[in-house]
């Protein structure tokens, strides 16, 4: 599908964001390893997040909306009531978590643990990606994971259960390593220390802390002893930061915007984005600062700014992971030069990031540069427009349509279907931002 986004005078509104994916991924994944049931509202409508549900349903989880739903609802409230780790069910079919890296990395460390034999595969982004930075570790616990090219790519097929605590030193700062790992860790014999190379979010240890997991942190460690039993937890989804990151950088690089986001998650692992744009100049207020669920959360508003180029690299990228796309269409409307660097991640996303967002961006007159681990921008304050595609990518699709809203001609994006892995509403709330 192609959509055509034409430069626009004004972008201005309040938005309720989608629901966070990462904690809507975790909501399911994690009550199916406690015996009951629980109530989570808000859970995204996101193909990525229907993937989860669908995966957990064949594993014998039963899912169920609890209110109807409309074709632009971007939030489901359901009751979720699972037989608990031990009894879920071997899957008679293959699981298949679509275009979603969290769910079959998540996945992956429940299935090693749980005593059944499974098979999780993806689309042809998904099966591309590396995955032997989770059946390395899962297989030195005990698990058995066959895949191809050396047990790194789906197909994977994996053979849980009699799992065993390690010492592991993870070389990649991921949250989906980290959650996997978690989550096996929690049905090994013995204790298990992860080590992690920086920060990244922690939902997974807020949401099991909450249902009595006995897990603790220090620093970059995180060590996690087996039982007791978890506990179901209701949950009220928060709006996705990573969603808005899209809306700041519309208000911060156009001439005459202000847009209120409301209901956003606040997560330490998830706030670089912000950090980036108030050290880039841009005009940010939060306000209504609550904790609900074991997260933080806020309102943000922001507006019309005078930007100027960044250096970002080292810690900050694992808090700014999804958002690399979008902060380098910020960088062309800042003035002087922004450099992403250490970000070599991006390059396994759901598109070489680093290659689709240079090639696009150059499409429509950037000034942009690939690096070996990042990007180069030098903000001249114009894009001309023209024709691009997400490469399938729903980040890629989300920030061209931003870049449409800026350029000076239209810009005509091709692939644009991909947003609805993460904001099935997206051209709706842009029609809205653009029109009020
Ligand atoms: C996610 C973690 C990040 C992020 C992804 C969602 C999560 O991946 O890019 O979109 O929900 O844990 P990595 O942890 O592999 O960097």
């Amino acid at each position: 599908m192609n959509q055509s986004i034409s430069p626009t005078t004004k972008l201005s509104g309040s938005l309720v964001l989608p629901p966070d994916k990462s904690i809507s991924h975790r909501s399911v994944i994690l009550n199916s390893l406690a015996k009951g049931s629980a109530y989570i509202n808000n859970y995204s409508t996101a193909a990525d997040c229907q993937s989860t549900i669908a995966c957990l349903r064949e594993l014998g989880v039963d899912i169920s909306p609890t209110n109807p739903l409309s074709n632009t609802s971007t939030a489901v409230d359901l009751q979720i009531t699972s037989p608990g780790q031990s009894n879920l069910i071997e899957p008679v079919t293959t699981l298949d978590a679509q275009n979603s890296g969290t769910t079959m990395r998540l996945l992956m460390g429940l299935l090693a643990s749980a005593p059944l034999f499974s098979v999780i595969t993806g689309d042809s982004s998904l099966r591309s990606r590396p995955m032997s930075r989770i059946s390395t570790p899962l297989s030195l616990m005990g698990a058995n994971i066959l895949g191809r090219n050396d047990n790194s790519l789906a197909p994977l097929a994996i053979k849980g259960g009699s799992l065993s605590g390690i010492e592991y030193d993870m070389p990649v700062a991921s949250a989906q390593v980290k959650s996997s790992l978690i989550i096996a860790a929690m049905f090994a014999k013995g204790e298990t220390t992860l080590q992690q190379p920086a920060l990244s979010r922690d939902h997974t240890e807020r949401m099991l802390k909450a249902m009595g997991a006995n897990i603790s942190e220090d620093g970059l460690y995180i060590s996690i002893k087996p039982g007791p039993d978890l506990r179901p937890v209701d949950m009220t989804i928060p709006g996705d930061i990573s969603s808005g990151a899209f809306w700041m950088v519309a208000a911060a690089a156009h001439p005459n915007a202000k847009i209120k986001l409301e209901n956003v998650v606040m997560n330490p692992g998830r706030t670089g984005i912000m950090d980036v744009l108030k050290s880039m100049g841009a005009k940010i207020s939060v306000e209504n600062d609550r904790i609900d669920g074991g997260e933080p959360i806020c309102d943000i508003t922001v507006e019309s700014s005078d930007m100027t180029g960044v250096d970002i690299g080292g810690e900050m990228i694992p808090r700014t992971i999804d958002e690399i796309p979008i902060i380098a269409l910020a960088a062309c409307f800042a003035k002087g030069k922004t450099t992403i660097r250490d970000a070599s991640e991006l390059r396994v996303k759901e598109s070489d990031r680093i290659k689709t967002t240079v090639s696009e961006l150059s499409k429509l007159g950037a000034d942009i540069q690939e690096l070996s681990d990042g990007i180069l921008v030098n903000g001249t304050g114009y894009l001309s427009g023209g024709d691009c595609s997400s490469n399938g990518d729903h980040r890629l699709a989300m920030t061209l349509a931003i870049a449409g809203t800026l350029a000076n001609e239209t810009v005509n994006i091709s692939e644009s279907e991909a947003v609805a892995v993460s904001y099935p509403n997206f051209w709706n709330d842009l029609s809205m931002i653009m029109n009020s």
